[in-house]
Parts: C-alpha cells; sequence; structure tokens
C-alpha cells in the first residue's frame, strides 16, 4: 500500500488541493473463517469488512474495487461485492451472497483517490433483460449517465453476478462507448445460460488520468496453471507515478464444477503483467479480462468546484483569493495584487473589472485563465444556487425526508421534517447521494452545475444517486 501524500505546506497557501491516492488488496471473506456466507443458507446474506487506508485523505475518496477472487460451490450461484461507506481514513465493502449456495471465498482490489479527474461508476441491476432468457447469443446494452464531461476511456469489473442453475455460466461485459454525458456497457451471454444479476463498476478517467487496454479472453484455463499475461503501454507516461489495474468482465464456466477462479499477481515493469489461476475441481472455459494503468500526477491542481479563485502569478502560483460570491470592491477583502492567472468552476462566468463598484473595464471569462495580467477591483460572479424543495401530498405518517452522504443511507445525516424552512442550500452541509423518501413525497433537487440546469426530482427513495451529483456546499468568505 502507498499514499502520496499532498504537500502540507502548500495546502495552507493555496485552496487548490492536489491528487492523493492509496490501493491495495483485500478479503471480503475467506475460508475457514467459519462465516455466514459459507454456513448459512438464507438470502441474502452479508459480511461486511472495513479496509483501513494508510493515511486519511483530506477529503472522502472515491473507491473503485474490483474482484479478484471468487470460489464458490457449484449450482445456482450468485454474489456481489459492493463498497458502503466511504469516509477519509477508510471504506466498508459489503460481500453479499444472493443464493443459498455456499460462498467460501471473495476478494478484492481497491483504489482510492482523491483526483478530479476520475469517476467511479457503480451499477447494478435484475433488470438483464434477454440474459434472462435461455437461448442462443444475448447481448443487453446497459446506458448510464455521469456528469464527467472530459471522461474518455473506462475500465469495467465485474464485482457481482447471480446465474440461475444451468449448465453454463457465461457473462461478458464490455464498455462498448463512452461520452460526455453516458457510459454504454454491454452484457453478452451465450449457450445455456442463464444469467439474473449483475454488478459491477467502472473507472471513468481522461486521456491523462487513465490508461486503458484491450479487451482480452483467456482460454480453457488449466487448473493449476499460470498464465503469463503482459500487456504493452505506451511510453506516454513514463514521468507520472503508474498504477496497475487488471480486471476480469466475466467468465464461463462449467456449473457442474465449483466455481473457483484467481486474479493475481498483478504488477508494473515494462509491462502490466498478472496472471490467473483455477483450482483443480473448476473447469473455465474463458475468462474475459483488461487492464488499466492510473496515472497519478502530482503537478495536477484539483481547484475548487463552486468557487473562482485569483492567483497573483501565471500558472495558478503566487498569493490566491478564493471568490464564491460577487465582491464590489475587492480591496476589503485585502486583495491588491494584479491577477495573472485565475480558475473557474466548469460552466460559470465571470466578470472581472478593473473599478469597483462593477465599474471600469470589464472582463469576461468562462475558463482557466493560465497567464494573464489585470487589475481587479470588482467580481461579479453568481454564487450557485442550489435548493431542496419538499412537496409533502397528504402525507402525515413519515414527515420527515433524510438525506445521507453516502450511498445506501449512510453516512452523514441531515433531514428535513414537515414545517421546517429550507430556503438554500447553505443549510445542506454536504454532497447528497442516498435519499430516504415516504409516499406522497415529492423531493426536487436543483443544481444549476448540472448542464440541464432543471430540478431533479425524485418519489421515491434512492440508494446511490450517481448520475447527479448535487454540489457540495461552500460556505462564501
Ligand atoms: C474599497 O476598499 C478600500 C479599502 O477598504 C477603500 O480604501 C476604498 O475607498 C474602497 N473603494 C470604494 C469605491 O468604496
Amino acid at each position: 500500500m502507498k499514499l502520496l501524500a499532498a504537500f502540507s505546506l502548500l495546502i495552507m497557501v493555496f485552496n487548490f488541493r492536489i491528487p492523493q491516492f492509496d490501493s491495495g488488496n483485500a478479503v471480503g471473506v475467506s475460508h475457514s473463517q467459519g462465516h455466514i456466507l459459507e454456513t448459512q443458507s438464507y438470502v441474502p446474506r452479508q459480511v461486511v469488512v472495513y479496509v483501513q487506508f494508510s493515511a486519511a485523505f483530506e477529503t472522502v475518496p472515491q473507491v473503485f474495487i474490483s474482484q479478484n477472487k471468487v470460489d464458490s460451490y457449484e449450482g445456482s450461484i450468485g454474489f456481489n461485492q459492493r463498497v458502503g461507506l466511504i469516509t477519509q481514513k477508510g471504506f466498508l465493502v459489503h460481500s453479499i451472497a444472493l443464493t443459498s449456495q455456499s460462498l467460501i471465498q471473495l476478494y478484492f482490489y481497491w483504489i482510492a483517490m482523491c483526483d478530479d479527474r476520475v469517476q467511479v461508476i457503480n451499477f447494478n441491476t435484475y433488470d438483464v433483460k434477454q440474459l434472462r432468457t435461455i437461448t442462443g447469443q444475448r447481448e443487453v446494452l446497459f446506458q448510464i449517465d455521469h456528469n464527467f464531461q472530459e471522461a474518455t476511456r473506462g475500465l469495467i469489473s465485474l464485482n457481482g453476478v447471480k446465474f440461475f442453475y444451468l449448465t453454463y455460466l457465461v457473462i461478458e461485459l464490455k464498455i462498448v462507448e463512452i461520452t460526455s454525458q453516458k457510459i454504454t456497457i454491454s452484457g453478452a451471454s451465450y449457450a445455456q445460460s442463464l444469467v439474473d444479476y449483475i454488478s459491477f463498476s467502472v473507472l471513468l478517467g481522461t486521456d491523462k488520468s487513465l490508461w486503458t487496454s484491450s479487451l482480452y479472453t483467456v482460454i480453457n484455463l488449466p487448473a493449476d496453471y499460470f498464465p503469463n499475461i503482459q500487456i504493452d503501454f505506451p511510453s506516454d507516461y513514463s514521468s507520472y507515478t503508474l498504477t496497475p489495474l487488471a480486471t476480469w468482465r466475466g467468465y464461463s464456466t462449467d456449473n457442474r464444477y465449483n466455481l473457483r477462479i484467481w486474479l493475481m499477481n498483478v504488477a508494473l515493469n515494462t509491462k502490466i503483467t498478472y496472471t490467473f489461476w483455477a483450482w483443480g475441481d473448476s473447469v473455465v472455459y474463458a475468462i474475459f479480462h483488461s487492464a488499466g494503468l492510473y496515472v497519478f500526477d502530482t503537478n495536477h491542481k484539483i481547484f475548487d468546484e463552486n468557487c473562482l479563485e485569483l492567483f497573483s502569478e501565471c500558472d495558478f502560483q503566487g498569493e490566491s483569493i478564493l471568490v464564491c460570491q460577487k465582491i464590489p470592491n475587492l480591496s476589503i477583502k485585502g486583495w491588491s495584487k494584479i491577477v495573472k492567472s485565475l480558475t473557474i468552476p466548469k460552466q460559470k462566468t465571470v466578470n472581472l473589472f478593473t473599478k469597483e463598484n462593477y465599474q471600469g473595464e470589464k472582463d469576461i471569462f468562462t475558463e482557466n485563465q493560465q497567464c494573464m495580467a489585470s487589475t481587479v477591483l470588482s467580481i461579479n460572479f453568481q454564487p450557485l444556487i442550489s435548493y431542496i424543495r419538499i412537496l409533502y401530498l397528504n402525507n402525515y405518517n413519515c414527515p420527515t425526508v433524510k438525506f445521507y452522504s453516502q450511498c445506501n443511507f449512510q453516512g452523514t445525516l441531515f433531514q428535513i421534517t414537515k414545517g421546517q424552512i429550507v430556503k438554500q442550500s447553505n443549510k445542506i452541509p454536504f454532497e447528497i447521494k442516498s435519499i430516504n423518501i415516504c409516499s406522497n413525497v415529492v423531493v426536487h433537487l436543483k443544481n444549476p452545475n448540472y448542464f440541464e440546469s432543471k430540478p431533479q426530482e425524485f418519489t421515491t427513495s434512492q440508494s446511490c444517486i450517481t448520475s447527479y451529483k448535487f454540489p457540495k456546499y461552500v460556505q462564501p468568505t
């Protein structure tokens, strides 16, 4: 495990952060522990483990996990591993059995990142359409919205699946398209294989933060044999810290034997290398896999998502001031420097004036400026207007809506009870990831950063809002 920490001195002077990451392998459940996934048969049953980071992050990171060991008896197999509560110090992983079948081991790899050039998307569904029919070759497309406009690359990991008992277990996932708003995932199966549920994670990145390989397949993995997988990667990234990633995207196995596969020894030298292993009592016809590199750049700066920042030197250096609303006289805030560079949140516009009270010459900017020279005495900048509006329709029994900072109703809780007035987002202390909503209640969330700036409407509980990023409120300075 390694963690590249930020230079704490810089943090005191500037408002921006630099990326941080940490990674490792972990065990969800292992053999001879007598854990309930192995010894019990009720459904669902889960075991939760806590993974602690080697050092605390400055803010809550995103966590991508990829399953790398599955060890189950034959039969109607079903399991899932997913990330639960994430804090600055660590995170929870839930290993879940979805059938009565005994699950012996589930291991996973994890990487936690505070980096605005990556985004983790988790998805699971029982709505697998034709994958639930048993004839022939089938492919289903899943479209998932995201708000990571710069995304160009993605790495997918199959982290959960449920099959009905038939001779073959076949599932293959791949990313077919990444646009600035959506990713399209294909799920395929063939022969006599009946898929009931799938769960996967995608690590999305840009050309600069993520490199991804072609799609590969290991065919007919013999028992007790370690294929030596070696993947070339471009030399463009030699000046960065690279973390090798390897994921399985699916497999084709014989259900009359135990499902037991292990992706191991992921390493980086002149190539990305790893291997697979199957036990003597499993029959693996194919493992679908792919690899990638997380590119960690210590020179990358993460600027404020909601506020403007002015710098006294080019390249976002020198002294700085954070601006979260309009300011009629910048001198009162103690700023008298020439502005040599500035950062602007996405989809925002700023007007800089050479005189106080929005007088003098006006410069309009919509993008970060790496090098400029302006005397600025007043700034017109609209603060973010985000709000929560709740309509109670004949609802008397359950008048409270609960908002959580994490998926699955975990993390920090913020609640609004009927009768309370919540005017603006300055009452909302965090980014909302899940909401508990009773019947006959309508919740509107408005986030102006979202390019369609109409409010999002929810009438049922949301266990994980991935397509809608409600901005974390920043107290204006
Ligand atoms: C702006 O603030 C500075 C410092 O407090 C003050 O000297 C100056 O008169 C102010 N300008 C206006 C137009 O109010």
